[in-house]
């Protein structure tokens, strides 16, 4: 295993064909952790203009925290799966009430946070302060099961994905590797037909290799 060529590989990909999304300019871990919310659920461009609307009416976690929860849920409205707002205003509170209103640093308290779990911990660390998390989405199980040819569903392997996604994180660059491994789910190595031609890793992509794109990954039973 090269790891160094895989991570080198993305990184160039990503230098060239990387999206510029807003909360890439920032490293505002509010800002990221309002986007990494909204991503939970919602595609990118209908998150866009949320995020922005979003900081307008609340710059700062402690103006997040102290606004009543109707107008948090109006500033929602559209999005969906409201859960995510009541836990965003809930944990505003809690990280006045716990961190002066200064967004943690340290993986544990950030886990600790309601509406985050591993992934967005590790999204909002990395991005914010190119902390080495790896994430396992649904983007990324998909990616790294065709990439290393997963012969079961995502779901029965899921702690031998975390192992990968750990050894395959570029310890040097987790805040670019990140965002990379996200694009290159989103863009290049979709659900159904992957543009594997013009995918980084096409060289040493197991389901590229061996035509197996569209099989892996296998479906849970149903
Ligand atoms: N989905 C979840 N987090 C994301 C990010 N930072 N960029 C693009 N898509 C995402």
């Amino acid at each position: 295993w090269e790891v160094e060529t895989w991570d080198r590989s993305l990184r160039e990909w990503y230098q060239r064909h990387g999206r510029a999304l807003p909360w890439r300019k920032t490293t505002d871990p509010y800002a990221i952790w309002v986007s990494e919310i909204m991503l939970q659920q919602t595609q990118v461009k209908t998150v866009i203009p949320y995020y922005y609307r979003w900081l307008e009416r609340f710059p700062d976690i402690p103006t997040l925290a102290n606004s009543p929860l109707q107008l948090v849920l109006k500033q929602w409205e559209g999005l969906g799966y409201y859960a995510r707002a009541r836990n965003l205003h809930r944990a505003a509170q809690k990280v006045v009430e716990d961190y002066q209103g200064v967004f943690p640093d340290r993986f544990s308290d950030v886990l600790s946070l309601p509406g985050i779990g591993r992934t967005t911990a590790g999204g909002i660390l990395s991005a914010a302060f190119n902390q080495p998390i790896s994430i396992l989405d649904g983007n990324v199980k998909r990616v790294l099961a065709r990439l290393v040819g997963l012969k079961t569903p995502p779901k029965k392997a899921i702690n031998q994905l975390w192992e990968l996604s750990d050894r395959l994180l570029d310890r040097d660059h987790p805040r670019e590797y990140n965002q990379a491994l996200m694009d290159l789910g989103a863009t290049i190595c979709t659900p159904k037909q992957p543009s594997c031609l013009l995918c980084p890793w096409r060289d040493f992509c197991y389901a590229f290799q061996s035509n197996l794109q569209t099989q892996i990954p296998m479906r849970e039973p149903s």
